[in-house]
């Protein structure tokens, strides 16, 4: 496997993709099994936006990720390392030719059940195989695979449903998640009353849950392979056709449908797991991230599949039985490569390292972070306790629009710093730009980081409305892609996220919009309006502070908050939960009637001191009772 092994091959080489771009990805693309090859590298304008990688190339990525190693003789190799919730329950070792046959068994279960090439699948599973053996079959077949986090409940799934248009749902009866069984299939029947776009359920029996199967429209997994051959021809792609929609959070109500194309995803997934993680082959790779998120997507099965990595998936979480269970999981198989959330770690380093001392944790080699900045307590935590100090940290920063990792060291090569995730990869062009959009150059300098140039796995569009994609990532910065973040750029020239800018909120290593938890709230009958900001948390990094007016006088605070946080789980699921509800009589408004979010962050941050300029507020009185009632 072809990658950078210095630190100076790494400055030729990002020198090479900023000066000749197409030339640089077209050497990276040439690896990969092309049904036919393309004719045109790069097509680009950001205004519209418009981006397109290898035009008129024909491929399927699956036969990159499975039928690709069949051929160069790694069929016995585990492709999928599958780790119960259970520590006692049994392992599942799947090797590429397993999961090769499953796959096509699996896509021609949907063609059986009427998918075609472009149609939606809805995929709410368990982190379990078959969950990746339907996100591959969907794309062995050209269907698009939209992927919903099985901790999401009904309203989330049926919105994220019903703006796809998604025909069929590949489902389970349940998930095992700690000590608790989830009732996956019942949250689907309920989102399924209001998405009459879908025909067909596809349900895997996994946890042996009562549940109900509708006629003519649900149908087991189990039953339904018997019916079909393991052969299944993996469709005919265009580099540009869409593989996935995966929603992600904005700030509106509505999630956005981010799209990612088939070649420009399959050549960043590739390129960047192997250069940042330098994968040696016959390792085990476990990225511990949900594949209902982009990191499970990515690095957990297409970019160690599309290397040929055995990737550890895990079923549970990382407190049961005990806090030690990653710890234990990493002994148990061996694991080379960890990549986690700095959430997770926070939260492990505070039970204390009883839970880590019994394990040796001498296989590890390089250790990963993402999704959220990750502090310098944590990173030296986890370097010493985990690493032992002698694993490198990648801490990779990313999102789910850029498809793959954008700015991270490469484990042992780049020279880190805690709390950095150091410098962009070869092909990313970040900028750091003043409020008024005007590049900063130089070192030493913050800014709002945007990207000046495409990269392969670049976000297409949202799906059904392409004017939202504009207006969120390409319009604020006329010319560039705006990430939402903030960024410091240091005197050694070093990256350094500082978090977003915009009204998401990143809840433990979760991205949740405040409009789309402040909806969820609403439902509630007693309330009328609420406002959600964030506010630093210890663990979290960021927690949930929800502002509500209830609309009869309720005596009983306590029950209502209670009820409150139920309906939340109800409509949204357990991750959106407020940490604090703070019921007051009026928000903070503009004479125009918009919500001054400032000064509720201000509170919710417990810096009462400066507020700000309030004179411009409908009823500035509001403000003295919100910070008298403070939690
Ligand atoms: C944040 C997750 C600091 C950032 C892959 C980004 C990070 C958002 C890092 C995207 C990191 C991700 N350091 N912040 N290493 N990685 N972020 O779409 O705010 O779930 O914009 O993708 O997470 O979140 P998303």
């Amino acid at each position: 496997m072809k990658r950078i092994t210095s630190f100076e091959q790494y400055t030729t080489e990002y020198k090479k993709s900023i000066d000749t771009p197409e030339k640089f990805w077209s050497e990276q693309a040439e690896e990969f099994v092309w049904k036919k090859k393309w004719d045109k590298v790069l097509d680009w304008n950001f205004d519209e936006p418009d981006v397109k990688w290898f035009q008129g190339g024909k491929l399927n990525i699956t036969e990159n990720c499975l039928d690709r190693h069949l051929k160069s003789g790694k069929g016995e190799q585990v492709a999928i390392l599958w780790e119960p919730n259970h520590p006692e329950a049994e392992v599942r070792k799947i090797t590429y030719k397993e999961l090769h046959l499953e796959v096509c068994r699996f896509a021609n279960v949907l063609k059986r059940n009427g998918a075609k090439k472009g149609d939606r699948i809805c995929i709410y599973m368990p982190m379990i195989p078959e969950l990746a053996i339907a996100v591959l079959a969907c794309a062995r077949i050209g269907a698009i695979h939209s992927v919903i986090f099985g901790g999401f409940s009904f309203k989330s799934l049926a919105d994220r449903i019903q703006d796809a248009d998604c025909t069929i749902v590949v489902t389970a009866d349940g998930a095992f998640r700690g000590t608790k069984d989830i009732q996956l299939k019942g949250i689907v029947d309920e989102a399924l009353e209001i998405c009459p776009s879908i025909k067909k359920a596809i349900v895997y029996k996994h946890i042996h849950a009562d549940i109900n199967m509708k006629n003519e429209r649900d149908v087991w997994w189990h039953d339904e392979i018997k019916f079909v051959s393991s052969e299944c021809e993996a469709e005919t792609m265009d580099s540009e056709d869409p593989l996935f929609i995966l929603y992600t959070s904005g700030s509106t109500g509505k999630p956005k449908g981010v799209v990612h194309s088939t070649a420009g995803y399959m050549v960043s997934t590739d390129y960047t797991f192997r250069n940042v993680f330098q994968y040696n082959d016959g390792e085990v790779f476990w990225c511990t991230a949900d594949v209902g998120w982009i990191t499970g997507h990515s690095y957990l099965v297409y970019g160690p599949l599309l290397c040929g990595a055995t990737s550890l998936m895990f079923e549970g979480i990382p407190t049961f039985p005990d806090a030690g269970r990653f710890w234990q999981v990493i002994d148990k198989h061996k694991v080379n490569i960890f990549y986690t959330a700095p959430t997770a770690i926070r939260s492990l380093e505070a039970m204390g390292l009883d839970f880590v001392k019994p394990y040796k944790l001498d296989s590890l080699r390089v250790l990963g972070s993402v999704g959220e900045p990750i502090n310098e307590e944590a990173w030296h935590w986890y370097n010493d306790n985990i690493g032992k100090n002698r694993c490198p940290i990648v801490d990779t920063y990313w999102q789910t629009e850029t498809g793959a990792i954008m700015i991270s060291p490469l484990a042992g090569i780049t020279k880190t710093k805690p709390g950095f995730a150091t410098f962009p990869l070869p092909g990313v062009q970040p900028v750091l730009l003043d409020e008024k959009g005007v590049e900063l150059n130089g070192n030493g300098v913050e800014g709002r980081l945007c990207y000046k140039f495409p990269w392969p796995s670049i976000i297409r569009t949202t799906y059904g409305n392409h004017e939202r994609c504009k207006e969120a990532y390409f319009a604020t910065f006329k010319g560039y892609y705006f990430t939402g973040d903030g960024c410091k750029r240091d005197e050694d020239g070093y990256y350094r996220i500082t978090g977003r800018v915009d009204d998401v909120i990143k809840v433990s290593g979760h991205l949740l919009g405040t409009a789309e938890v402040e909806n969820a709230i609403n439902e509630h009958p007693d309330i009328v309006e609420s406002a959600v900001v964030g506010f630093p948390h210890d663990i979290k990094g960021w927690g949930i502070y929800a502002f509500v007016i209830c609309d009869n006088e309720r005596k009983d605070e306590d029950n209502l908050k209670r009820e409150i946080i139920q309906t939340v789980t109800k409509y949204m699921g357990a991750i959106a939960k407020p940490d604090k509800i703070q019921i007051v009589k009026g928000l903070p408004k503009t004479r125009s009637g918009k919500i001054m979010r400032r000064i509720l962050r201000k509170i919710a941050e417990n810096d009462l001191s400066n507020l700000g300029d309030t004179s411009t507020l409908l009823d500035p009185s509001v403000v003295e009772e919100i910070k008298a009632g403070a939690l």
